[in-house]
């Protein structure tokens, strides 16, 4: 094999030379031997203060980064592989596996190479069954590493504890919640209905100068993880989360707010004759719901005309896309203000 011998001394500028003009073979790892060494070379070339030699030993191969790539190579045929799904949500250090259903025989080996993959992840999980039910839970089983469904979290600064089948919880929404967090101004009160384990009023509490923030949560399970994430993340004086039906608790409120989140997307809309009556003139509502882009302009009108109905006049201000729910169908928020 081709090598560029030279001395310790001279090594490092010999590697620049090599380096900028593209001879070194990056696949070996160079060879230090009594003061000299030997970087491997992809042609023979002229270099000052080396000397190129034709070398009888062998280089060490280069380790490759760990990719889920090299960890299922020979475990699992090629066109399988590119039909994982390049990306995987992690919920504090339970990752939530992905993979087509003709995958499934190979879940348990895909499962153990994510858990190389990645040193944070101590659990892979895959989800028995979809998000169902009024309370949105699912069902998930152990694939590898500890038996473990309940996890801490962290995003957008704040620590969430949870567990996968007692609580609905989204790592995918952190952006979108940081998005309702930019729009937040000094003093606000705000209603979040539908809280789960409380991240929307926690990211809210940390990140703005909102007044108050009130929770409700009908699961009850949802509901004690949301008081201890209050208190976790040491944000009392800010938050308030009731536990019960936002149909019974919201009417009995004495205030109005400047801003209600309804992160219900299966039903948020059926909720809209408890919701506006509680919102400021001119306060936002953040309305979720779940469609495919093509009836866009149709989910727009049913909006209108639900709060039409209602005798509210609302003005759609913007629509985000903020998530995919199925293949061709998204998560969206319609921000709502009152006239
Ligand atoms: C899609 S999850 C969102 C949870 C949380 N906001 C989050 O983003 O992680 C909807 C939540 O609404 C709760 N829920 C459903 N119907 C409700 C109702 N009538 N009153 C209060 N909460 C309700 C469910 O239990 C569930 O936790």
């Amino acid at each position: 094999m081709l090598a560029a011998k030279t001395t310790l001394i001279h090594a490092e500028e010999v590697k620049n030379i090599l380096i900028k003009k593209n001879f070194l073979d990056h696949r070996y790892l160079p060879i230090k031997e009594f003061g000299v060494i030997f970087f491997p070379l992809l042609k023979k070339v002229k270099i000052p203060k080396a000397e190129i030699i034709d070398v009888a030993m062998d280089f060490p191969k280069k380790p490759l980064p760990l990719t889920i790539e090299g960890l299922l190579e020979n475990k699992i045929s090629k066109e399988e592989l590119k039909k994982i799904p390049k990306s995987q949500e992690i919920i504090g250090t339970i990752l939530i596996l992905e993979i087509p259903e003709e995958l499934e025989h190979h879940e348990k080996k895909i499962a153990e190479a994510y858990l190389l993959l990645n040193k944070h992840v101590e659990t892979v999980v895959k989800k028995a069954k979809m998000h169902e039910g009024t309370y949105r839970t699912r069902k998930v089983k152990v694939l590898a590493g500890k038996k473990k469904k309940e996890t801490l979290h962290l995003e957008n600064g704040i620590k969430l504890k949870l567990h996968l089948e007692k609580t609905y919880f989204s790592a995918r929404s952190a952006n979108e919640r940081m998005r309702i967090a930019q729009l937040v101004k000094p003093g606000e009160e705000i209603l979040v209905m539908f809280s789960g384990a409380a991240p929307y009023p926690l990211v809210l509490a940390r990140h703005t100068p909102a007044k108050i923030i009130y929770g409700i949560e009908l699961n009850p399970s949802a509901h004690q993880y949301a008081l201890q994430n209050v208190e976790i993340n040491n944000l009392q004086n800010k938050v308030i989360i009731y536990q019960g039906d936002v149909r019974k608790i919201v009417p009995s409120m004495h205030q109005t707010f400047d801003r209600i989140i309804m992160p219900l997307p299966k039903t948020s809309e059926e909720f809209l004759d408890v919701a506006l009556p509680k919102a400021k003139k001119k306060g936002m509502t953040h309305l979720y719901a779940f469609f495919n882009e093509k009836n866009l302009a149709d989910e727009k009108k049913k909006i209108k005309n639900i709060c039409h109905q209602l005798n509210y006049n609302v003005k759609i201000i913007r629509t985000v896309k903020c998530g995919q729910f199925s293949p061709g169908t998204f998560r969206w928020c319609f921000d709502l203000m009152v006239m």
